[in-house]
């Protein structure tokens, strides 16, 4: 049976929201079913059925070179999935988990090697959803969860984002919109390398294990198509990315941006007195709103129909200086430099 449509889900259309019960018996059966983290909807399967997890990278037409997380309910079931444990790992899940943190640790023998993209180490988390916990205690098995789109597209943090981005055609557990809005920080705590940034950040994380993290391996990242396994998926410097064009711009350009474009939507924290027909998508000004706001209003920016997509460059100083910095990666990679 399906649940009623939440106000978010056009009432005409008939939408694959599914019930529970529904979402275990289609992950049972080795089907694939969106479902709700507190960072972004995930795109779940069984994470120790082959086949299940090739429907995974087919529908997100996701690269294989880029190794997908895998969601547990417990400490337990995380450790279980690798090799090794060290000291840091037990800090950061005692301290963070369930929560917005994936740990990148030595895989155990029986993950398969397409979740992992043929390499030594599996990314784990615990997400904060109790609809996502419910599901994964009563499956009992680990999920596979990559961000509920297509490759390179915007992250989805509702169900209509989902429904939308896959054209009707996937169950959905329908959770409500994300609250952190942004994906999970990855760690990998043996090397001591955050690998993507956060609403955890690198100073939560030296809190906790004593170790300050080294930087990720971004820089690394060459913008032509990746033919071995990424550090990490979320370093393309294209992704997360809105179909119409989007610069990340400074607040004085943008005037002399508007006389040249017919009709731009504006993503901006501070006032804008736009003239017509451009239109103002007004940003909270602190960060953790700004992160839960952020994808919704691209995939509202990218059906407005516009020549131009404009994102005003939040600031990155202050106290909030990390939680800003995790934002602007996101950014960067949605748009193209100006
Ligand atoms: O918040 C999140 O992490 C969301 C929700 C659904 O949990 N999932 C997500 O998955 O963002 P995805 O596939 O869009 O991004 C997966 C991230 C990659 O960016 C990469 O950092 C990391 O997981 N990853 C997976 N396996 C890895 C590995 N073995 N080594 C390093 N990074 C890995
Ligand atoms: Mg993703």
């Amino acid at each position: 049976m399906k649940a009623a449509p939440t106000t978010s889900v056009s009432q005409q259309s008939d939408v694959p929201i599914v019930t529970l019960d529904t979402a275990l018996n289609t992950l049972r059966a080795g089907g694939i079913v969106a479902f709700p983290t507190e960072t972004v909807y995930g795109l779940g399967a069984d994470a120790l059925n082959p086949a299940a997890i090739a429907k995974v990278f087919a529908s997100k037409r996701r690269p294989a070179t880029n190794p997908l997380i895998v969601h547990v309910h417990s400490s337990d079931a995380a450790r279980a999935l690798t090799t090794a444990w060290p000291t840091a790992a037990q800090q950061l899940a005692e301290a963070l988990w369930p929560g917005p943190i994936t740990l990148v640790l030595p895989k155990a023998n029986h993950i398969p090697a397409v979740i992992t993209a043929g390499g030594p180490t599996v990314a784990i988390r615990i997400p904060n959803h109790p609809l996502a916990l419910e599901l994964l205690r009563q499956l009992d098995r680990p999920l596979v969860g990559p961000s509920a789109n297509p490759s390179g597209t915007i992250s989805p943090t509702t169900a209509q984002h989902v429904l939308e981005s896959f054209n009707d055609t996937l169950p959905i557990l329908d959770g409500g919109p994300c609250a952190a809005g942004i994906e999970s920080t990855v760690y990998d705590p043996i090397n001591h390398r955050l690998l993507r940034p956060g609403l955890i950040t690198a100073d939560t994380i030296a809190r906790i294990t004593h170790t300050h993290p080294r930087p990720g391996a971004q820089s690394t990242v060459s913008a032509s198509a990746p033919t071995s396994p990424l550090p990490s998926p979320g370093l393309l410097p294209r992704h997360y990315a809105p179909r119409t064009p989007a610069l990340l711009v400074t607040t004085d350009t943008i005037p002399t941006l508007l006389a040249g474009t017919r009709r731009a939507i504006i993503l901006a924290t501070s006032p804008q007195r736009l003239p017509s027909p451009h239109t103002l998508i007004q940003m909270p000004p602190g960060p953790r709103d700004y992160a839960q706001r952020l994808y919704d209003a691209l995939h509202q920016a990218d059906h407005a129909a516009a020549d131009l997509i404009l994102i005003e460059r939040p600031t990155s100083e202050g106290p909030d200086a990390e939680l800003w910095l995790a934002i602007l990666d996101r950014l960067t990679r949605a748009t193209t430099p100006a």
